[in-house]
């Protein structure tokens, strides 16, 4: 049914298919932990890897299954691997790849579980990390060891909107070590506005959590990458070390979700756009981050790497005390505060006391995300109520 021809929505919409003994439209939730085996000489050849079959439901399931090929397609990848949470396929995918004695260079950029993993606990573990500005080009290049396995990123970068040059980077890393696994987190961006595998990277991430899903029901990961890749993160990462599968019944909502995540992006980046300019216009507003606005820093590789659109987050800061922020986001009534992001509702928050509290003040400091900033995730609202209610908060301050 799939063709490399066919569009985003439509290869979203019609990927995942499977013909059931009903023939039913949507997946079926395979509610199951194992499956029968035909013989004692079948189980053992499933077990001995020398015949594909379902067989216990942290290997695989047929609704996971159907997901896991929808996103390989829809990231240019592969293999995909679906994992419990943003940070099960985080560490799924990693844990195979290092050990001790081996170096990873890290954005120093990043959302706080991901920052804290690699700043606090990776070096019990022997395994060292350097935090670069990735888009200094001599600081990457300094960066890199005969060590260094992996180069972890995100663009657009969570909280503070950065804009990495995805060809750049891994034109430096592969040049140095082509062994080098470079990782990008595309959460913030969906595959329908950014296909990092396209452009060089070795590993996409996501917390599915969010624009995949889209509802705010499900938390969810993947792993997206060449075959020999995912086999390790399954095999290895999940099966033995992390133990973070999905279930069937989350597949289900996140198939769900697909089939609506072009119009959903869409609607995203248009809002969006249209609040980034309405904050940039106000006198109570120091700073707006946001890649399509032609002031952001990272505007024209954003324009060149991102196809569809700039994506629903926006950062700002205020002009007023940090108190003029806790005020705002108190004060809001349609715009949720809460943690998460790439939801139909609008939340915001400040990451600097929530979403980026692993880091220390000087931390977040080095990583330009500074102490007023605040988090906006555009829902899918109609945009003149979300714009009316941001008015009347700034309006009280
Ligand atoms: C960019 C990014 N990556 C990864 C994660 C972790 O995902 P999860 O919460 O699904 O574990 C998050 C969570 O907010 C995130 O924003």
């Amino acid at each position: 049914m799939n063709t490399p021809k066919m569009g985003f929505a439509t290869q979203a919409i019609h990927s995942g298919k499977m013909k059931d003994a009903y023939g039913a439209i949507t997946i079926p939730i395979y509610q199951t932990a194992s499956f029968e085996f035909e013989s004692c000489a079948q189980g053992a050849a499933v077990f001995a890897g020398e015949q594909n079959a379902f067989f216990y439901s942290r290997v695989g399931n047929p609704t996971v299954s159907m997901l896991e090929d929808t996103i390989a397609i829809l990231e240019h990848g592969e293999a995909a691997l679906a994992t419990s949470s943003g940070m099960g396929a985080f560490t799924s995918v990693i844990w195979p790849l290092i050990s001790s004695g081996d170096h990873i260079v890290a954005d120093k950029t990043l959302y706080g579980c991901t920052f804290e993993f690699f700043s606090k606990h990776l070096n019990r573990f022997g395994v060292n990390v350097t935090f670069v500005d990735t888009t200094d080009e001599d600081a990457l290049k300094s960066a890199l060891t005969p060590a260094t396995k992996v180069l972890y990123l995100e663009t657009p970068a969570n909280p503070n909107m950065k804009i990495v040059d995805l060809s750049k980077v891994c034109d430096i890393a592969h040049k140095y070590n082509p062994a080098i696994k470079v990782i990008c987190d595309n959460t913030f961006a969906s595959p329908y506005l950014q296909t990092p595998l396209t452009m060089g990277v070795d590993i996409v991430l996501h917390s599915a959590t969010k624009y995949l899903n889209g509802h705010g029901d499900v938390i969810a990961g993947f792993v997206v990458s060449d075959a020999e890749t995912i086999s390790a993160a399954r095999l290895i990462g999940l099966k033995d070390m992390t133990g973070a599968v999905m279930a069937a019944n989350e597949a289900y909502l996140i198939l769900r979700g697909l089939k609506t995540l072009e119009v959903r992006m869409q609607r995203h980046c248009e809002s969006a756009m249209k609040i980034a300019e309405y904050l940039l216009g106000h006198p109570k507003i120091k700073n707006v981050y946001y890649p399509g606005l032609p002031s952001h820093i990272g505007h024209d590789i954003a324009a060149r790497q991102m196809h569809n659109g700039f994506g629903g987050m926006i950062s700002f800061e205020l002009k007023g005390t940090r108190e003029d922020g806790s005020k705002l986001l108190n004060s809001l009534e349609l715009c949720t505060l809460a943690v998460s992001l790439g939801g139909a509702e609008t939340l915001i928050e400040h990451p600097a006391s929530m979403t980026h509290s692993t880091y220390t003040l000087e931390e977040l400091a080095v990583a330009e995300i500074s102490e007023g900033l605040v988090r906006l995730s555009v829902g899918l609202e109609n945009v003149e109520d979300i714009i009316e209610d941001l008015d009347k908060g700034l309006a009280r301050l």
